[in-house]
C-alpha cells in the first residue's frame, strides 16, 4: 500500500514538475514573442538609433502630433559594383542589340537599345540596373548610388549582367525538335562561366547580385547560384535555403500604366469604389481570387475587367485605375503581380489580400499609409470586404492618396536614373545587405587554410546551416 502512495505521489511530483517546466517554458515563450514584437513596432529604429547613435537624437519628433517624413535618404557612401563583362547573348542581344565584336556593350552615348514592350517590361528591372552601371562611368556627376569599378577586389558587390526575364521570356518555350531551349542553356552556360571566375571561385558566390524578377526566370540556375543575392519579384516559387529575405532584394515590377501627372482627382470625382483587373482562374494559390470574385460579382459599386492590361487595352485599364477609389490586389499564382504597382501610378488606393506578399523597400516604407491590407481569412467572409472599405472615411482616403503621390517615384524605373527611384532604391537595397555579405565571408574563410578547393565543402556547410536555422 504504502509503496503504491509513494508511486502515486512519485508521480504526483512528477506530473507537477513537468507542468512547472511547461509553464516556466510557456512564460519564456511570452516573454520572448512579447519583446519581439516590442522590437518589431515601428518605434523600433528610433530607440535602438538613440542607444547606438546618439547624434541622431536631435531628428526624433519631439510633439506627438509630429509625423517623421515617409521615407528618409539617409547618408550613404557609393555602392562599388564590378560587373562582369558578360557576352552580349547574356544581355543586350536578347533584345536585338548587336555588338560589333570589341566591346559586349552598347555605346549609351549613341545608342540605348529599348526593352521589348508590353507586358515583358514589367520584370526589366536587370536591364535598368546594367544601364545604371554602363552609365556611371562617363555620367558620374554624382547622385548615383552605385558606381562601376573594374577591379573586383574594391568591389563591395559583383553584379552579373545576365537578363534571364527576356531570356524567359523569349525562348523557354521547348523546340519540338530539342530537348533544351535557349533559355536553359543559356543558364547552363552562365553557371559554367561564373563558377570559372576567380571572383565567383574566391567568394563561393556570396558577394553576387544577380537578377531575376519573373518569378520563372533562372529555374535552372538558381539551384548552382543561390549562395548569390538574388533581386526577385517574391518568394513564392523558391525553398527559401535558395532564396530568402535576409539574403535577397524584392524589387517592384515596371508599371505597365502610365503615371498619373497632375492628379487634381479626389474621393468624389473617382466614381467607381472597387477596381480588379486581372484573371479570375489562376493556377496554384489562385483559388482565392476566384473566391473572393464571386462574392464581389454583385456588388454594384465594384468594376472587374477581365484578362490582363495588355489583353484590355492599356488605355481602358487606365482609365479604370484612376477612376476608382481603391484597386484590388488579390494573390494571383504567385504572391506579387504588377497590379499593385499600377494601382500606385494611378494613385488608386491599394487594397492588398496577400498573406505572403513581399513588398520591396519595406525597411524603409510603412505600406500601411498608403495601402489597406485585409487577411484572407477575413476577405473570405461574405461582405466583409465591401463593408470594411466603405466604412474608410473620405479624410483617410485623401491622406493615401497624397501619401500614394509622395512615394510613386520609388517605383519608377529610368534611365538615366534619378535620385530615391527605383533603380537607386535597389542599389541601396544591395548596399544594406552588404555588411552581412562580410559576416558570411568572413565565416567561410575560418577553415581556409585547410581546404584546397572550398567551394564545395562551403555548398554543404551553408545548406545545413541554413536548415538549421529553418528549423
Ligand atoms: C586591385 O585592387 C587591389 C586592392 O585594392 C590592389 O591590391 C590591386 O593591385 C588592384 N589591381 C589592379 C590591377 O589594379
Ligand atoms: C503638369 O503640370 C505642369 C505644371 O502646371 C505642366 O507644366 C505640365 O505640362 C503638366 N503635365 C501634364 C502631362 O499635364
Amino acid at each position: 500500500m504504502a509503496d503504491r502512495n509513494w508511486g502515486s505521489l512519485y508521480s504526483i511530483g512528477l506530473l507537477s514538475w513537468k507542468s512547472l517546466i511547461a509553464i516556466l517554458s510557456l512564460a519564456l515563450t511570452v516573454f520572448m514573442l512579447s519583446w519581439s514584437l516590442l522590437l518589431n513596432t515601428r518605434g523600433r529604429s528610433q530607440f535602438i538609433d538613440q542607444n547606438l547613435f546618439p547624434h541622431l537624437k536631435h531628428h526624433i519628433p519631439t510633439s506627438p502630433i509630429h509625423h517623421p517624413p515617409l521615407i528618409s535618404y539617409e547618408q550613404q557612401a557609393t555602392l562599388k559594383v564590378f560587373m562582369y563583362d558578360l557576352p552580349s547573348e547574356f544581355h543586350f542581344e536578347l533584345l536585338y542589340w548587336k555588338s560589333d565584336g570589341y566591346t559586349p556593350w552598347p555605346d549609351l552615348r549613341s545608342n540605348v537599345p529599348e526593352y521589348p514592350g508590353g507586358l515583358n517590361l514589367q520584370h526589366s528591372v536587370a536591364y535598368w540596373l546594367t544601364l545604371d552601371l554602363l552609365d556611371s562611368e562617363f555620367n558620374n556627376a554624382g547622385g548615383g548610388t552605385a558606381i562601376r569599378v573594374h577591379n573586383s577586389s574594391e568591389a563591395d558587390v559583383i553584379f552579373v549582367p545576365f537578363f534571364s526575364s527576356i531570356c524567359f521570356n523569349r525562348f523557354s518555350r521547348l523546340n519540338p525538335h530539342q530537348k533544351t531551349n535557349k533559355n536553359k542553356e543559356l543558364q547552363e552556360k552562365l553557371v559554367k562561366y561564373l563558377t570559372g571566375q576567380p571572383e565567383w571561385q574566391r567568394s563561393g558566390g556570396i558577394d553576387h547580385v544577380i537578377t531575376a524578377h519573373h518569378p520563372n526566370s533562372l529555374l535552372v540556375a538558381r539551384m548552382q547560384l543561390w549562395p548569390a543575392m538574388f533581386i526577385l519579384s517574391d518568394f513564392g516559387r523558391y525553398p527559401p535555403t535558395i532564396a530568402n529575405i535576409n539574403k535577397d532584394v524584392i524589387a517592384p515590377y515596371k508599371h505597365i500604366i502610365k503615371s498619373y501627372v497632375n492628379d487634381s482627382s479626389g474621393f468624389d470625382s473617382r466614381p467607381i469604389l472597387l477596381f480588379f483587373q486581372g484573371a479570375i482562374y489562376r493556377k496554384d494559390g489562385g483559388f482565392v481570387r476566384q473566391e473572393i470574385f464571386y462574392l464581389l460579382k454583385k456588388e454594384k459599386d465594384v468594376h472587374f475587367a477581365f484578362g490582363s492590361v495588355q489583353k484590355q487595352g492599356v488605355p481602358s485599364a487606365t482609365k479604370g485605375m484612376q477612376s476608382s477609389k481603391f484597386c484590388l490586389n488579390i494573390a494571383g499564382d504567385t504572391p506579387s503581380s504588377n497590379r499593385l504597382f499600377d494601382a500606385i501610378a494611378s494613385h488608386c488606393v491599394p487594397v492588398i489580400i496577400s498573406d505572403d506578399i513581399e513588398l520591396p523597400f519595406e525597411d524603409v516604407l510603412d505600406y500601411s499609409e498608403f495601402c489597406i491590407f485585409i487577411r484572407t481569412s477575413d476577405a473570405l467572409k461574405d461582405k466583409f470586404v465591401m463593408n470594411f472599405i466603405r466604412s474608410i472615411s473620405k479624410d483617410e482616403w485623401t491622406q493615401k492618396w497624397e501619401k500614394l503621390k509622395e512615394v510613386e517615384h520609388l517605383f519608377e524605373y529610368q534611365y538615366p536614373s534619378k535620385k530615391g527611384d527605383a533603380v537607386q532604391m535597389i542599389w541601396r537595397s544591395v548596399a544594406k545587405k552588404v555588411p552581412e555579405i562580410k559576416r558570411r565571408l568572413h565565416t567561410r574563410r575560418r577553415f581556409s587554410r585547410f581546404e584546397k578547393p572550398a567551394s564545395q565543402v562551403f555548398h554543404c556547410q551553408e545548406t545545413s546551416l541554413l536548415d538549421r536555422r529553418r528549423n
